[in-house]
C-alpha cells in the first residue's frame, strides 16, 4: 500500500482528530474491543484538550489515497527528550511499513529540534511495537509495574547524540 507521512500543525488538530480516533479504535480493537461513536467523540475531545497543552507537541499522520491510516503524537517530556506518546495504524494497514515510517518521522523531527534522545514506553501485549522499536535502535532502559496492573511497562530510548 502506498502512503505518505506528514506533520499536522497542532493548531489544525481539530481537522484530523475524528479520523485519528477512528484509526485508534481500529488499531486497538483486538485489545479493547469496539468503541461506540459516543466514546470516540469523548476521546477526541479529551485529546483536543490534552495535546496542545503539552510542551513541543507534534502530530504526524500517514495517508493513503487522501485518507488517514496511521498517526503518531509526541511531545518534549523534558528539554531534549522527545517522547512518543501514541502510535496507531488502522488494522487493514498494519505490516506495510506505516508504523516504522511514523517513528522515523518523529526521529527526524527530534533530530531537527536538536533533541538528545527519542523515548517511549510500551507493554508486553504490544509486542509488534516492541519489535519495531528494537529494530529501529531503541534500547530498553527500565521497566515498571504500575500498582494494581498485571502488565509490565517497558521504557525505551534511542540516543540521538
Ligand atoms: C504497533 C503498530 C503501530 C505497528 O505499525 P505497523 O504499520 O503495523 O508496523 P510496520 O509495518 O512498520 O512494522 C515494522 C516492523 O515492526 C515489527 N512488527 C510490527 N508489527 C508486528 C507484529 N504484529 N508482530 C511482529 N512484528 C511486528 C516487524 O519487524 C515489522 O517489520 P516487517 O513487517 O518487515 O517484519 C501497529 O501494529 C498498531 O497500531 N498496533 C496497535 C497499537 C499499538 O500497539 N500502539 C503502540 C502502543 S505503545
Amino acid at each position: 500500500m502506498e502512503f505518505e507521512v506528514g506533520e499536522i500543525p497542532v493548531v489544525e488538530l481539530a481537522r484530523v482528530i475524528g479520523p485519528i480516533i477512528a484509526i485508534r479504535t481500529s488499531a486497538y480493537e483486538r485489545w479493547n474491543g469496539q468503541k461506540s461513536e459516543e466514546d470516540q467523540r469523548k476521546e477526541a475531545e479529551a485529546w483536543l484538550q490534552k495535546i496542545p497543552s503539552r510542551d513541543g507537541a507534534a502530530i504526524f499522520v500517514a495517508k493513503t489515497g487522501g485518507e488517514c491510516i496511521g498517526y503518531l503524537w509526541g511531545n518534549e517530556r523534558t528539554s531534549g527528550d522527545f517522547y512518543i506518546s501514541h502510535v496507531g495504524v488502522r488494522q487493514d494497514g498494519k505490516r506495510g511499513g506505516i508504523g516504522r515510517a511514523l517513528v522515523k518521522a518523529s526521529e527526524d523531527l527530534a533530530r531537527k529540534r536538536g533533541c538528545r534522545v527519542l523515548s517511549t514506553s510500551t507493554y508486553n501485549r504490544f509486542a509488534g511495537m516492541l519489535i519495531l522499536l528494537l529494530s529501529e535502535g531503541f534500547e530498553i532502559v527500565g521497566t515498571t509495574k504500575p500498582e494494581g496492573k498485571t502488565d509490565v511497562r517497558i521504557e525505551l530510548e534511542k540516543r540521538l547524540v
